[in-house]
């Protein structure tokens, strides 16, 4: 029986009184009616939530409010703390660390520990990042048949081991004008067109230029057979385009990367143009250095575990720096410092000497620092 509520309560009243008046004989029984309707009609109350209480034993879900309660360590209020600076999944957690994690929520050790261990196991059997313990011929065989991403110039390619590789950073630094973003529209479209994937890239220097890609696109011979329209609509549906004019909004783009990447396994490739620099000015006015590089290297540290537990390509563009004490060899360096030196797998320097442009590689794991050829032209990067 279903509790009755003040409305059906006032009707019913209404109902016998109308039966009191004489010559509301016939109002009494069609009340009567209507308070039935009413008691059938009556809204059930909303049933609670249910939860998917995780088996802490054999936790899969990648959601953390999943395991709110569930003997994980997780705290409804801790998670709330948690979700308020974009941490929902297990990948929040491993990309962050337990420091940040810690910061945020002021947990006790034990029941950090036990979170993370839960957050292993659900990584453990994810498709999506690599078996953290294959043999070294497992792993050789892996990296062997991982899809590059090809710039279109061969020797440039050559250099990476076949182009921009997935969980790993590549930095391209140069002087302005050096062809760090001509670089970038390359990949880009070769992770669009020729590998079908879907890409995030973040403007940190305004300089994107649609119509330049479109140049690209066309006379790298993409696209060809659609219209306009769907050519538009194919790089609205494949790329993602976010401009970030300060360090807060690009460390809260990259911040909240983690949920596009969870809902969206086609997300391949990150390039951030211009996001060093981005630091570089913004805390040359702060006169604090040591504060500039451990915000830096938080934000090493988030792309270099993104690449890694997501399975995709970041790319970078660096500004440099000159060194005006240096009496001889090339005064240039790369902005940022040895925490973006360290992190990045690949680092390039791309120059301009006379009408040719070169690119060093420089820390790369796989070949000894040599210089190649490059050329800019409609096709953005090209064989000299
Ligand atoms: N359509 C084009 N054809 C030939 N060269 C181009 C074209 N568009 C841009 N460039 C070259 O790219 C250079 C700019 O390179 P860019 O990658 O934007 O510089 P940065 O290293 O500052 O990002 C220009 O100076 C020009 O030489
Ligand atoms: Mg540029």
């Amino acid at each position: 029986m279903v509790e009755k509520s003040e409305k059906v309560k006032e009707a019913e009243r209404f109902s016998l009184l109308a039966r009191d008046i004489d010559n509301s004989e016939d109002l009494a029984p069609m009340m009567e009616d209507i308070v039935n309707k009413i008691e059938v009609q009556e809204i059930p109350k909303p049933k609670k939530e249910k939860k998917t209480k995780q088996d802490i034993n054999n936790p899969t879900s990648i959601y953390l409010k999943d395991y709110v309660g569930s003997g994980a360590g997780l705290g409804e209020l801790s998670y709330k703390k948690l979700e308020a600076v974009g941490v929902t999944t297990i990948y929040d957690i491993l990309i962050r660390g337990s420091n940040e994690v810690k910061a945020y929520t002021d947990m006790e050790d034990a029941r950090l520990h036990n979170l993370i261990q839960i957050c292993k196991k659900v990584l453990e059997n994810s498709k999506r990042t690599r078996n953290p313990k294959l043999s070294i011929s497992e792993l050789r065989k892996y990296k062997k048949n991982m899809t590059k991403i090809p710039s279109g110039c061969i020797e440039l390619d050559d250099m990476l081991g076949g182009g921009v590789e997935l969980e790993a950073l590549t930095e391209v630094y140069g002087a302005f004008a050096s062809g760090k973003t001509q670089f970038a529209y390359s990949i880009l479209v070769e992770a669009m067109f020729r590998n079908g994937w879907k890409v995030v890239w973040i403007d940190c220097e305004d300089t994107f230029d649609p119509d330049r890609l479109h140049q690209i696109i066309k006379a790298r011979g993409y696209g060809l057979d659609k219209t306009e329209d769907e050519l538009s609509d194919y790089i609205d549906s494949h790329l993602s385009y976010i401009h970030t004019p300060n360090t807060d909004m690009v460390v809260e783009e990259v911040n909240i990367l983690s949920r596009k990447l969870v809902e969206d396994e086609s997300i391949k490739l990150l390039i951030l143009d211009g996001a060093i620099g981005q630091f570089r000015e913004e805390y040359l006015g702060r006169g604090t250095l040591a504060s500039r590089q451990q915000n830096l290297a938080k934000f090493i540290g988030i792309l270099k575990n993104s690449a890694y537990f997501f399975n995709i390509a970041v790319l970078f563009t660096n500004q440099v720096g000159t060194d005006p004490a240096k009496m001889y060899g090339d005064p240039t360096y790369a902005v940022g410092g040895n925490i973006v030196g360290h992190g990045s797998t690949y680092r390039l320097y791309f120059q301009k000497r006379g009408k040719k442009r070169f690119a060093t590689a420089i820390d790369s794991p796989k070949q000894a620092v040599f210089d190649v050829e490059f050329a800019l032209n409609e096709k953005g990067v090209d064989n000299p």
